[in-house]
């Protein structure tokens, strides 16, 4: 059992690692899960931005229009802009999947374009939150770019007509008698159409939709708890009197 435990540790800890981006500073995502209208907004900066690469495999359109509550028309006129094989409207009721292929993603970026559905549970939100805002210019990059949380990432800057081009400041150190360069922090050398305010306010929203696709069910999961809780106190008082009841002849 103690070994079985271990193992079970020892597994978990790479994950850990891994979602912790290598050490770098990980700014907090200010991001409200219950605040469907930035989610409906993400959904939207989602399928504009990211959706010619990234599919959400495992998301239906329509569960968005149901739990941001839009209508079927709406949801025609500001998510849904693909077609199927046949040429025809992408239905409602269909899965967010993407045209690209692994073999055209390995061609044009030298990797397959992952599915987005799960990522913002496997990298949590501030990861997110600090990847999309920490891209800068690199020259030694097939792209031009790199990124602070992802080192030598393939995914070109996909959001710097808004944000503008970022630079890194560099710093030498001399670590255990060898120097080292590292970067210290992003200057922004070429500004966008957004301001630094409405720029995070933008990402904020794309991330806010993201942690919703990892768990479309966690609003109703958080309600659902509470209302357990509050039955569970009521209860508590019934079987209390009851109890009381019982047992008053017997003391
Ligand atoms: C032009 C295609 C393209 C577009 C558009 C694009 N990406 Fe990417 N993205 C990539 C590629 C390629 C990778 C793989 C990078 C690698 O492995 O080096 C990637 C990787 C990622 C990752 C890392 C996933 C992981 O866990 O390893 C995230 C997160 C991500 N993209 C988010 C987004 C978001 C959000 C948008 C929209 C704002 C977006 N991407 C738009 C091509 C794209």
């Amino acid at each position: 059992m103690k070994k079985q435990i271990l193992t079970l540790i020892f597994s978990i800890l790479p994950t850990f690692a891994f979602a912790a981006g290598g050490g770098v500073h990980l700014d907090s995502a200010p991001i409200d899960i219950s605040d469907m209208d930035s989610v409906k907004r993400g959904a939207k900066h989602f399928v504009d931005y990211c959706f010619s690469c990234h599919g959400a495999e495992y998301m239906r359109y329509n569960r968005i229009a149901r739990d941001t509550g839009m209508t079927d028309a709406e949801l025609r006129e500001e998510l849904i802009f693909t077609t199927n094989e046949k040429g025809e409207p992408t239905k409602v009721g269909s899965l967010m999947k993407v045209a690209m292929t692994d073999d055209y993603a390995k061609k044009a970026f030298g990797t397959a374009v992952p599915d987005l559905t799960l990522t913002a549970r496997a990298r949590g939100a501030d990861w997110l939150y600090t990847y999309l805002r920490t891209f800068y210019v690199d020259p030694y990059r097939p792209t031009g770019m790199n990124n602070l949380v992802f080192a030598d990432v393939s995914m070109p800057n996909v959001l710097s007509s808004l944000q503008g081009m970022q630079k890194a400041v560099y710093k030498k150190e001399t670590r255990q008698g060898v120097e080292v360069e590292y970067v210290d922090h992003l200057e922004l050398a070429q500004p966008g159409s957004m301001s630094a305010e409405e720029f995070d306010a933008f990402v904020a929203d794309l991330v806010n939709f993201m942690v919703y696709l990892g768990e479309p069910v966690q609003n109703e999961r958080r309600s659902l708890g509470i209302k357990v809780l509050i039955f569970l106190v009521i209860f508590f008082v019934f079987a209390y009197m009851l109890k009381k009841e019982y047992w008053k002849d017997v003391h």
